[in-house]
């Protein structure tokens, strides 16, 4: 069987750095903010570059609570692709707000070139996804927050460490949200995400939203909510960045090897990146036949998935939300698209297998 994501091998490799970081929690017994949260944040800030991190209960809540700090709610529109995560699009809809979307471009990511005709007066900010571990033209998308005014809000879910020209992402907007949901490139053992940002007055914002909209422990300001990271996850998460490079190299040699060994020509491959542009959370391929791959792939006991079938301008929740984009690009590639193993447990033996497997299809 091969695995999409394999977290015992990953646990048993680090084991005992593991098993001392949540020692180490329960022995001091602080468990809510404290200082595991203290020195992930930091730890995590310098890692991508940024200024300051906040750790918060997940990526869901990062994207939420940033667009709660820009002031956005009801009667804003905020713009965000239509092939992502259901949470790009929930948490619009928590702040109140409603999320317009945006087609794709041949890398999957949000086609920059539409974004103009989608706003209106109302609309204050612009999520990009990062989708599947690849950085969006920040160039293009910074100037084009810029000359609209908008708020441009990083979606980073699937990006830990990927870069835009030798800058990591979560540094170009206002703010970058993270995800560290287990198979995430940096997963905590349960729910955890982070949000980056350069900018002080936002840091203190957010760090009181997090934590019922409270600048100290009794008095709230702010309209809040509880949002934290754990001191176990975030122990975890400290003792886990330290390989994440190391970790992202293997998922960049494994997409190397995939488009070395698979020759089938009616599947295309994803396409190759600059150094560090993509961080390949995810190895997307396309093929008209997607379903007879898919079941030949099962048949040999190779676990795929697809990211993502239904677009959110087909999910019942947003459906009547009036939208005023087409989406011809993604909708295309909804019925193509599947996605490969690519964890950094994965063996070469079975990804020779998957090739194998892959070319005779
Ligand atoms: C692109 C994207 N955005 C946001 C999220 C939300 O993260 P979480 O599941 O931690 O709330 C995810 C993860 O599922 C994601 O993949």
């Amino acid at each position: 069987m091969v695995l999409f994501n394999d977290f015992v091998t990953e646990y048993k490799s680090i084991k005992r750095d593991i098993d001392s970081a949540i020692r180490r929690v329960i022995d001091r017994g602080f468990f809510i903010l404290g200082p595991e949260v203290d020195n992930f944040e930091k730890n995590f800030a310098k890692y991508c570059g940024a200024k300051y991190a906040v750790g918060v209960a997940s990526g869901t809540d990062a994207l939420y609570l940033s667009l709660l700090a820009s002031g956005i709610g009801r009667g804003d529109e905020v713009i965000v692709p239509v092939n992502t995560a259901l949470a790009t699009g929930i948490a619009v809809t928590m702040s109140g707000a409603r999320p317009i979307f945006a087609d794709c471009d041949e890398n999957f990511l949000i086609d920059i070139k539409v974004i103009p005709s989608l706003i209106t007066k109302k609309t204050k900010a612009i999520i990009p996804v990062h989708l599947y571990g690849r950085s969006c033209d920040m160039k293009m998308l910074v100037a084009v927050a810029k000359k609209y005014k908008l708020v441009l809000i990083e979606d980073c879910a699937q990006a830990h460490g990927a870069m835009w020209h030798r800058k990591k992402v979560g540094t170009f907007g206002d703010f970058g949200c993270f995800s560290f949901y287990p198979t995430k490139n940096l997963g905590a053992y349960g729910d955890a995400g982070a949000i980056t940002t350069n900018n002080e007055h936002c840091y203190k914002k957010l760090k009181a939203l997090r934590f019922y909209g409270a600048s100290d422990r009794t008095t709230s300001t702010l309209f809040g909510i509880n949002s934290r990271v754990d001191e176990i996850q975030a122990a975890i998460l400290n003792a886990k960045l330290a390989r994440l490079d190391e970790w992202n190299k293997k998922r960049k040699n494994i997409a190397a090897l995939y488009r070395k060994l698979v020759t089938n020509k009616n599947i295309a491959l994803p396409k190759p990146a600059k150094d560090n542009e993509h961080v390949y959370h995810l190895f997307v391929a396309r093929a008209k036949n997607r379903d007879a791959i898919i079941a030949a792939l099962k048949k040999n006991g190779i676990h795929t998935m697809i990211h993502y079938p239904v677009l959110l301008h087909q999910q019942p929740i947003f459906k009547n939300i009036k939208q005023r984009g087409t989406f011809p690009h993604a909708e295309a590639y909804a019925k193509e698209i599947f996605s490969l193993p690519i964890h950094p447990f994965l063996k070469e033996k079975e990804i020779i297998h998957i090739a194998k497997a892959l070319n005779v299809v």
